[in-house]
C-alpha cells in the first residue's frame, strides 16, 4: 500500500451536514481503504456499466458518458501502474476514485453518483471480485485433480496398507488411496461453481436500502456485467452477504481436505512409515539438527485451515445481529473474505505443484502392509465363501492372528497343517487369498480397490476434468 495522503484539507462527499470534521482517529478507525482498493478493478467495471445505463435512460448526456468512460480509463491505469493517490480522507475506494474522476473530467463525475449509494455499489463490488476468484479457485482445483490424477495412475497397482483407526486393516492400491482426494475435490469444485451461481445477481439499484426514484433499468446493468438476473429485494440486496459465507464455507471444506491430505503426507514421510518423500524443494532443514528434512508445507497447509474455518465463524458472528439494511459492520467482510481467498488459492496452487514431486517407496508400503495381518478379513470371507457363517470365520481367524502374534509371522507364512488347525475347510486355493494382490483384486466392484477397478475409475474422472 503506498502513503495515504491525509492533510485535512479536503471534505468529506458526506460533510455538508456536519458542523466539525471528523476526528482525526474516527477517521482511521472507520476507513476502509487500506483494503479495500482491492476492489478498484471491480468498482470501475460496475461504474462504467451504471454510467451506460444511466446514459441509455436519458440521465446522462453522451458528453458526459464519454468524459467518465475516459475519466475511469485513465483511473485505471493511474491504478495499475501504481501511480494512484489513495487518500485515507477520502475513506474508502469508492469515494477515492470518485473523487479522482471528479478532478479529471468535471462535473460528469459528479454525476455518475446518480441512483447509486455506496450500499449497492460495495455489494456490487464485491460480487463481482468474489465470482472472478471462484472462477480462478475452481481452475486450481482442476489442476490439482490432474497432478493427482497422474501420481494415481502410475500407482494403480501399488500395494499399501489401509488403516481405520490408524491401524493396518486391509491392503488397498495407493492409487486408490489417491484417489479418495480427487473425490473430495471434485465435490468442492461443484460445492465452488453452486456458490458462484447463487452470487451472480446484481445488487446495484437498491441504492441506499429503498431503491430508486429514477427510471433505472437494472436487467441491462446485470447483463452488461455478466450477472445472470438482479437481486430482487432492495433491502436484502444491500445487506445480503450469505455468499460470502458460503464462500467460506466451500473454502473451509477445501482446506479441510487439503489438511487431511497433509496429516497424511507427514506421517508417511515419517521414518516410522517411510512410505513416501517429498521433493527437497518443498521441504526445510533444522538450523540446527543436519539430519532433518521437515514437510513444512503440507504442516503450513494444516495450519493455514484455522485460519480458514476462523474466517467462516468471522463472518457468521458479523451477520448475526444486524437489523435491515446496511450497517457499517458490513466492511468488516472483506479482509476475512480476502484471506480466505488468498489462502485456499495459494494452498490449491501448491499442492498441484507438489503431488508431482513426491517419490514413492513401493517396497516400504508393501512391507507394512504385510505385517499387520491385512489380509485376514480376506480368510474370513475364503470361510464364508466354503459355508461357514461369517461370525464363525471371523472367530476362527482371530484366533489364527492371535497364534501368528506369538509367532511374529504373517498369515501368509503359516504352513497348510498349521492353517489346518483354524478350520477343516482350508485347502491349498487359500494362498491366492492371503497376497496382498489377491486381496485387492478380490474387490473388484466400481468403487473397490481392485487395479483395474482404480484404473477405470481414473479414466472415468479424466473425462470428467476435460
Ligand atoms: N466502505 C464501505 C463498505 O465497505 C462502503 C459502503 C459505505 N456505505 C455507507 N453508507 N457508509 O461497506
Amino acid at each position: 500500500m503506498q502513503d495515504l495522503k491525509n492533510d485535512g484539507s479536503a471534505p468529506k462527499a458526506w460533510s455538508g451536514r456536519f458542523s466539525e470534521p471528523v476526528a482525526e482517529l474516527v477517521q482511521r478507525y472507520t476507513a476502509s481503504i487500506h483494503f479495500d482498493t482491492r476492489l478498484a478493478e471491480f468498482d470501475i467495471q460496475g461504474s462504467l456499466a451504471h454510467a451506460t445505463m444511466l446514459h441509455a435512460i436519458g440521465i446522462l448526456s453522451r458528453d458526459d458518458l464519454d468524459s467518465i468512460e475516459k475519466g475511469l480509463q485513465t483511473i485505471r491505469e493511474e491504478i495499475r501502474s501504481g501511480q494512484f493517490q489513495w487518500s485515507l480522507e477520502l475513506e474508502d475506494v469508492h469515494l477515492n476514485i470518485e473523487k479522482r474522476l471528479t478532478a479529471l473530467v468535471g462535473d460528469a463525475g459528479k454525476r455518475l453518483h446518480t441512483a447509486r449509494s455506496r450500499n449497492d455499489q460495495v455489494a456490487t463490488d464485491i460480487r463481482l471480485f468474489l465470482r472472478h476468484e471462484i472462477d480462478g479457485i475452481i481452475e486450481s482445483i482442476k489442476a490439482l485433480q490432474s497432478s493427482i490424477l497422474d501420481l494415481a495412475e502410475q500407482h494403480a497397482d501399488t500395494v499399501m496398507p489401509g488403516f481405520t483407526h490408524l491401524q493396518v486393516a486391509q491392503p488397498v492400491s495407493f492409487g486408490h488411496h489417491l484417489m479418495a482426494y480427487f473425490e473430495m475435490l471434485r465435490r468442492d469444485g461443484a460445492r465452488m461453481k453452486d456458490c458462484r451461481g447463487r452470487l451472480n445477481m446484481l445488487p446495484l439499484g437498491a441504492a441506499a436500502l429503498a431503491g430508486s426514484s429514477y427510471p433505472i433499468n437494472r436487467e441491462s446493468v446485470a447483463d452488461m456485467l455478466g450477472f445472470d438476473g438482479v437481486c430482487e429485494n432492495s433491502l436484502d440486496a444491500v445487506s445480503d452477504r450469505d455468499f460470502a459465507i458460503e464462500f467460506c464455507a466451500c473454502a473451509a471444506l477445501v482446506m479441510t481436505h487439503l489438511s487431511r491430505f497433509s496429516e497424511e503426507l507427514i506421517l508417511w514421510m515419517n521414518p516410522g512409515f517411510g512410505f513416501i518423500d517429498l521433493a527437497d524443494r518443498f521441504c526445510t532443514g533444522s538450523s540446527i539438527m543436519p539430519q532433518k528434512k521437515n514437510p513444512d508445507v503440507p504442516e503450513l497447509v494444516r495450519g493455514k485451515t484455522g485460519r480458514v474455518n476462523g474466517h467462516l465463524v468471522a463472518l457468521l458472528t458479523l451477520m448475526k445481529s444486524q437489523p435491515l439494511a446496511y450497517n457499517k459492520d458490513n466492511q468488516e467482510d472483506k479482509e476475512p473474505l480476502f484471506d480466505a481467498v488468498d489462502t485456499v488459492s495459494a494452498s490449491l496452487r501448491i499442492y498441484a505443484e507438489m503431488i508431482p514431486g513426491i517419490k514413492v517407496d513401493k517396497d516400504a508400503m508393501r512391507k507394512a502392509a504385510s505385517r499387520g495381518y491385512a489380509t485376514a478379513t480376506d480368510l474370513a470371507d475364503y470361510l464364508v465363501k466354503k459355508g461357514l457363517p461369517f461370525r464363525d470365520a471371523h472367530e476362527a481367524v482371530a484366533k489364527a492372528v492371535r497364534y501368528c502374534e506369538g509367532r511374529g509371522c504373517d498369515l501368509g507364512e503359516l504352513s497348510m497343517a498349521e492353517l489346518g488347525e483354524f478350520s477343516p475347510l482350508i485347502s491349498e486355493d487359500v494362498r491366492e487369498v492371503l497376497t496382498l494382490e489377491g486381496s485387492l483384486m478380490s474387490r473388484n466392484h466400481i468403487g473397490g480397490t481392485a487395479p483395474a477397478q482404480v484404473r477405470a475409475a481414473i479414466l472415468r474422472a479424466r473425462s470428467s476434468l476435460a
